[in-house]
């Protein structure tokens, strides 16, 4: 018996629960600014992918009244809904009231998860189309994690274009990975549909480390580039759908181009040809 078994009566007083608690099970750090890390999932938590939770830790405690406080932030579930775990990824702020604690759970720990999805980034929310765009930045790329993974993304599109944009190619190892292993793994195989893994485009590109592809993706939109490389038709509203990750002034610009091939913002109450949500900061 160790220090930390529970004794049967033992003094009802040790350490209090959280509320909605749920246990890391997997951590991996990518780079000195990002993680990514899997946890136990609430028997009631449905969800639909592309959706986010508000997840965190309890916060220092008042230094007047003692009392700690839940800190929340919405994340997005990177792991596909069929999966019995759920999978975030993160960045890490150094002096992010959050991100700073977070990044330093290990597997056993405790974390709080409200078992209440929500967002924008769901098939729902977009007419049905030939080709889906996903359009990623940083961590943005976490609800494309799940949607990649869903079988419902290959039903629905006959192409899954998959643009990350990231400062340094250790960004993308996240991403990169992933694509691969989805190419790889028999059982994602064949839990989606027949032949998917061809449907995947994956389009990574740096801005600030020497990459294969360099460039910010609205630039290689506006030069034509992407659509060259891929050898495929500009964006237009009757094949193409998009759903758009990142932070403000990327969501911003890609709203403004997918405007301009004539693409419409939709929601889940009025599906359209785009669907935008801005990826978590601390
Ligand atoms: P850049 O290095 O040129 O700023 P961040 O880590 O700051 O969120 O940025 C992630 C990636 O998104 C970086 O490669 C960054 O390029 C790119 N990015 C930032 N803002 C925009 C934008 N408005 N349009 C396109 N890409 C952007």
């Amino acid at each position: 018996m160790t220090d930390q078994t529970p004794v049967k009566d033992a003094p009802a007083k040790a350490v209090p629960a959280l509320p909605d608690a749920q246990t890391v099970t997997e951590v991996k750090h990518w780079t000195d600014r990002l993680f990514s890390f899997r946890c136990t999932r609430p028997a009631s938590l449905r969800f639909r992918s592309g959706e986010f939770v508000m997840i965190g830790l309890m916060g220092d405690p008042d230094p007047k009244t003692g009392k700690q406080k839940p800190l929340l932030r919405a994340y997005s579930i990177a792991s596909p809904s069929w999966d019995e775990e759920l999978e975030f990824y993160s960045i890490k702020v150094p002096d992010g009231p959050l991100t700073s604690k977070l990044q330093h759970i290990k597997p056993g720990d405790q974390i709080i998860l409200r078992p209440k999805p929500v967002g924008t980034l769901v098939h729902d929310a977009l007419l049905p189309g030939k080709r889906i765009w996903f359009f990623a930045t940083g961590t943005g790329f976490a609800p494309f994690a799940s949607l990649l993974r869903d079988p419902q993304t290959y039903e629905d599109y006959d192409e899954v274009i998959i643009t990350h944009t990231c400062r340094e190619v250790g960004e993308l190892e996240y991403g990169r990975r992933l694509i691969e292993e989805i190419r790889n793994d028999e059982l994602l195989a064949e839990l989606i549909s027949e032949g998917f893994a061809d449907k995947i485009r994956y389009y990574p590109t740096t801005t600030r480390e020497e990459s294969p592809k360099m460039g910010r993706i609205t630039d290689l939109m506006r030069s034509g580039e992407v659509f060259r490389d891929l050898g495929v038709e500009p964006i237009n509203p009757e094949s193409d759908r998009a759903m758009v990750c990142g932070n403000l002034a990327f969501n911003l610009d890609i709203k403004e181009l997918l405007e301009g091939y004539g693409l419409e913002e939709g929601a889940n109450s009025k599906p359209a040809h785009y669907v935008v949500e801005k990826a978590f900061l601390d």
